[in-house]
């Protein structure tokens, strides 16, 4: 099967397109042909090692998981004894967690694994980027910011992936939302249910006062500094990236002036938890309630550029990259593609 490894850290193309074994499922094990993964900021940094604390965890010298990718989008296409979940020929969602290795043909996964059958009359393939861009925006409006009707909750970056998925979520929870984007992303953010825009690129949110409950900042490019003053009394700054600042908030109480800041990782969410909020996507989904935003759909081969593209930093949505398997569909360019599913 073809697979997208690195040997070295750095730049995109450091990524080659080889050949490895296909791998077998074993006792409780499911084989999905993957039809479509993503790409992340997040594997970028893994790509290059930078922040260097990748290397910890990611191979001090060279990478350890050389094959990236974190969410699929596939069927099932054999089991191994025992499985019960799933059978061959459903279409599924999910991802591989700590292990990566989804920008892959095919991947093995336990059926406990954080993966769960696509709803009927749901496309596959835009799927390829949903469950991180959930997975991550679930918990920080729901668990760290407990949004509630009434709330008035602002998201910076909010045409990012994590930003697009939370600004329907903090609609869903009954909050009034402020999306904060380029003014390029107006459209997007008033089609998702945003109930104000501010246009980054000639306002700047800081200069609000008191005005909101939460600020979510799915990027990472504020500070609580420089946000604070916009927070309620007793509101919270929230953010996906770590900073000196917020840390030295976290480690001296999370709180000051009566405005409280965290950064959440919730990639090292265990996975029962991740399981139980992708149901929770499934019947969001069904409900329309929220759907994937994708930008843009590279194949495979074009993995490389697909890298490039997203440390752009400009996307809207999802960058969602097709295996072979899904070729057919690219005769549809990433709008037609979106506005069929
Ligand atoms: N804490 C965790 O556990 C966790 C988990 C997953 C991801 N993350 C992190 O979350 C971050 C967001 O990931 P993502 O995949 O959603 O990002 P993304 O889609 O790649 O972000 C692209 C967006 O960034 C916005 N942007 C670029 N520069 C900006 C600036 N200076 N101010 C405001 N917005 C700016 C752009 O908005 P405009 O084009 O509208 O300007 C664009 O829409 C990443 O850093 C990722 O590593 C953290």
């Amino acid at each position: 099967m073809k697979v997208a490894a690195q040997n070295r850290y750095g730049g995109p193309e450091v990524i080659e397109i080889v050949e490895r074994a296909k791998p077998v499922p074993g006792p409780g094990e499911v084989l999905v042909e993957v039809h479509a993964s993503t790409v992340t900021l997040a594997d970028c940094a893994f790509r290059k090692a930078d922040p260097f604390i990748v290397r910890l965890f990611g191979g001090l010298f060279r990478p350890k998981l050389d094959v990236l990718g974190d969410d699929i989008a596939g069927v099932v296409v054999a089991v191994g004894p025992g499985v019960t979940r799933f059978a061959v020929g459903d279409r599924v969602h999910g991802c591989t967690g700590a292990s990566l290795g989804a920008m892959a043909e095919y991947v093995c996964l336990k059926e406990t694994a954080p993966l769960v059958k696509v709803p009927d009359g749901v496309a596959l393939i835009p799927l390829g980027g949903l469950s991180y861009a959930y997975l991550t925006a679930m918990p920080f409006i729901r668990d760290e910011g407990q949004v509630k009707p009434g709330d008035h909750v602002l998201i910076n970056g909010a045409a990012s992936s994590v930003g697009a998925m939370a600004v329907q979520l903090a609609k869903h929870f009954g909050a009034e939302v402020t999306a904060v984007a380029s003014g390029r992303h107006r459209a997007l953010m008033e089609k998702l249910g945003a109930d104000h825009f501010i246009d980054r690129q000639a306002n700047d949110f800081t200069d609000a006062r008191e005005a909101y409950d939460v600020v979510f900042d799915a990027v990472g490019k504020s500070s609580f500094a420089a946000s604070a003053p916009a927070l309620k009394p007793g509101g919270i700054y929230l953010t996906t990236v770590p900073s000196w600042g917020i840390f030295g908030l976290m480690l001296t109480g999370g709180k000051r002036g009566g405005k409280r800041g965290k950064l959440a990782t919730t990639g090292l969410r265990g996975e029962a938890d991740k399981l139980k909020d992708l149901h929770i996507l499934n019947t969001l989904l069904e409900q329309g309630v929220v759907r994937a935003v994708t930008d843009r759909i590279f194949p495979l081969n074009q993995i490389v550029e697909a890298h490039r593209y997203v440390e752009r930093e400009t996307k809207a949505g999802d960058v969602v990259v097709t295996m072979p398997v899904a070729q057919a569909p690219l005769m549809l360019s990433a709008r037609e593609w979106e506005t069929e599913s």
